[in-house]
């Protein structure tokens, strides 16, 4: 894999069937219901490839809007948010590596470019929180990043630790656009 990643939004060129991701149907959704999703504005699905051949999807990810009831964040958080009874937070819905580019921190890469784009918007469309769903296999995944539990497989990072975790944990390879001249 190149040490240099680009992110892409999901496009037509980009080879969805040779994705290979059999674990909880993440490569089944990437083939034949992403694009669906895009065009019906379901979720925002982006994509990671290597620059010099871009139709391969390496990775991917999608965003979507969600609202959690107040009640369901921890009392600890809640006294920093507004009171009202829902509270707008992002979602991640999936994430998935293929198979062959396992191990090789893409995706960390990918969770933090799914931060980045989150900071990045939350002052256009306010926003409280990343949340996931996690995989049974995959839930060690997100905690070691600093995700706490909300209930059952759901997990969550507030804004402002997603903003430290950025700050003080960069990710291990580089986008594209960082790439050294
Ligand atoms: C979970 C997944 C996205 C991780 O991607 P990856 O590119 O293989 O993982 P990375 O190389 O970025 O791992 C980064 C770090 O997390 C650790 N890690 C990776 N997967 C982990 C897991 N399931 N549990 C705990 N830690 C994990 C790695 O050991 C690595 O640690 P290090 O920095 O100390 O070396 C990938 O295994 C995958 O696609 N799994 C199937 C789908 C899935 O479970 N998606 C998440 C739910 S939507």
């Amino acid at each position: 894999m190149s040490e240099f990643i680009r992110v892409e939004v999901l496009a037509g060129y980009h080879d969805r069937k040779n994705f290979e991701c059999p674990t909880g149907g993440l490569g089944d959704y990437l083939r034949e219901r992403a694009s669906q999703d895009v065009r019906h504005r379901a979720a925002a699905v982006f994509v990671a490839v290597n620059p010099a051949a871009p139709e391969r999807v390496l990775g991917y990810y999608t965003l979507s809007s969600l609202s959690l009831k107040l009640t369901d964040i921890p009392a600890q958080h809640q006294r920093k948010l507004a009171r009202y009874p829902d509270v707008g937070v992002t979602l991640l819905g999936r994430l998935a590596v293929d198979v062959s580019c396992r191990g090789q921190h893409l995706g960390e890469f990918l969770l933090f470019d799914a931060l980045y784009r989150v900071i990045a918007t939350s002052s256009t469309i306010a926003t409280v929180a990343l949340v996931v769903d996690t995989l049974v296999d995959s839930k060690d995944f997100y905690i070691r990043y600093g995700f706490t539990h909300l209930r059952d497989q759901r997990y969550w990072l507030p804004l402002d630790s997603a903003r430290d975790l950025m700050q003080n944990q960069p990710p291990s390879i580089l986008t594209h656009e960082e790439r050294p001249s």
